[in-house]
C-alpha cells in the first residue's frame, strides 16, 4: 500500500545531507550552555541540602547523553548519601517535602510534585534560563542508560546527527511527547540506535554483547544487568565491522524511514538494542501492542506500552509521510530551516 519512491538523485542526497547536518548545528547546545546546566544543578544541590543534608544531585537524560537541545528539560536524579535505595512510601513523602522546599527557592517557579507516576518527580521552571526540569529519586537505571546512549553517540558522529534529526522530526510531527500519549525522546533514540545496529554493514555495534571470555559480565542494578562494553578506544580491534559503513547521514535518514515503513515488521519484532539477533513480540508476550520498544536494561519495560491504537496509527502515518517527503527529490533547499520553525 506504500507508494513506490522515485529514484534518488545525487543532487537531492546532497540536500538531504545538508538538512540533516543543519538539525544538529542548529540545535546542539554549546559548552557554555552545558556549563549553565551544571551551574543550575550545583545551585539546586546547595539549596536542597538545607533540608536534606546528604543530598546528591546528578544530571541525566539529554543534558548528558549527547542528544540535548538548547531547550531540553533538566532531568535530575537525587540520592541521599549513605542510603542505597528507597521504598515507594518514603519516595512519595520525600518528593512532597522536596516540593515544599523548592517553593522557597527564589529562582524557581511552577513547582509541581507528581506522585502518581511510575517514577515520582517534582517539576520546576527555572526562571532565568526558562528551562523546565524535574527531580526524581534513585532513578539509577536512567543514569546507566544515559551513559549507554552517550557511549553510542561517541562511537560515530552520524549517530548524534541522526538522533537530532529524529527528535526534530518527532517534534515537527507532534509525535514526541510521552506525557501526551505519544513516545518519549528516549524511545525514538532507541529506534535510531536499533536501526543503526541492523543496517548492513552496521554503523554501531551492540555494546551489551561485547565482552571478554564466554560469559557476559554481570553488573546488577535494581535487579537488572547494566553491563556494556565502554572501552571505546579499543572498539576498532573488538568489533569486526568498525568503520565499514560509509553511508552519509542523508542516506541513513532516508534509510531509517524506509526501514520502519518497509522492512521492519512491528507485529512480529521488538525494537531491541541489547542483542543483534531479532527478538519477537511473542518471546516477550508483548503481542497486544503494535509498537514494542524494549528498554536495554529494564527488560520488563516496553516504551510503547502507553500508546493507544489511535496514537500508534498517528505515529506510523508520520513515518509513512516522512518516507515520502524525504524520499522524493526536490531541487532546492527548503526555505524554512528547522531552527526557524515555531515549536521552540
Ligand atoms: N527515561 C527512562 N525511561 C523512560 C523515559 C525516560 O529511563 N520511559 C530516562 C532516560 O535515561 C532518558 C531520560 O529519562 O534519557 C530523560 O527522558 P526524556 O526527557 O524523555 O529524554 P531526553 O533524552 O532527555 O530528551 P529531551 O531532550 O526531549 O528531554
Ligand atoms: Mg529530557
Amino acid at each position: 500500500q506504500l507508494d513506490p519512491l522515485p529514484p534518488i538523485t545525487p543532487e537531492f542526497l546532497t540536500i538531504l545531507n545538508k538538512v540533516c547536518e543543519q538539525c544538529y548545528t542548529d540545535f546542539a547546545p554549546d559548552e557554555l550552555e552545558l556549563g549553565v546546566r551544571e551551574h543550575i544543578l550545583r545551585d539546586l544541590e546547595t539549596f536542597v541540602r538545607r533540608q536534606f543534608a546528604g543530598a546528591q544531585l546528578q544530571l541525566f537524560g539529554s543534558s548528558k547523553n549527547g542528544f540535548g537541545f538548547r531547550q531540553s528539560d533538566l532531568d535530575i536524579c537525587m540520592v541521599l548519601e549513605g542510603q542505597e535505595t528507597i521504598d515507594d512510601v518514603n519516595c512519595i513523602s520525600i518528593i512532597e517535602s522536596l516540593a515544599r522546599l523548592l517553593k522557597k527557592h527564589p529562582g524557581l517557579k511552577n513547582i509541581l510534585p507528581i506522585t502518581t507516576a511510575k517514577v515520582p518527580i517534582v517539576k520546576f521552571y527555572h526562571v532565568r534560563t526558562s528551562l523546565e526540569g524535574d527531580i526524581s529519586l534513585y532513578n539509577t537505571l536512567a543514569l546507566h542508560n544515559t551513559h549507554l546512549l552517550a557511549s553510542y553517540a561517541a562511537i560515530d558522529w552520524r549517530v548524534k546527527v541522526l538522533c537530532y534529526v529524529m527528535k526534530v522530526f518527532a517534534k515537527m510531527c507532534d509525535i514526541g511527547d510521552a506525557s501526551r500519549g505519544s513516545l518519549s525522546s528516549y524511545a525514538y533514540t532507541l529506534m535510531v540506535l536499533f536501526f543503526l545496529q541492523q543496517r548492513n554493514p552496521p554503523v554501531i555495534p551492540v555494546l551489551q554483547e561485547i565482552y571478554d571470555g564466554k560469559k557476559k559480565p554481570e553488573v546488577l542494578v535494581d535487579g537488572w544487568n547494566v553491563y556494556y562494553f565502554d572501552d571505546l578506544k579499543s572498539l576498532p580491534s573488538r568489533w569486526p565491522h568498525y568503520g565499514r559503513n560509509t553511508e552519509t547521514v542523508g542516506e541513513l535518514w532516508l534509510g531509517l524511514l524506509r526501514f520502519y515503513t518497509e522492512d521492519f515488521d512491528f507485529r512480529e519484532h521488538v525494537v531491541c538494542i541489547r542483542q543483534q539477533a531479532r527478538l519477537t513480540t511473542f518471546n516477550k508476550q508483548w503481542t497486544s501492542k503494535y509498537i514494542v520498544i524494549e528498554d536495554p536494561f529494564d527488560l520488563n519495560h516496553n516504551l510503547g506500552a502507553g500508546l493507544s491504537r489511535k496514537m500508534t496509527n498517528f505515529i506510523m502515518k508520520a513515518f509513512i509521510n516522512g518516507r515520502r517527503v524525504f524520499g522524493t527529490p526536490v531541487r532546492a533547499f527548503p526555505a524554512v530551516y528547522p531552527s526557524q520553525m515555531e515549536f521552540f
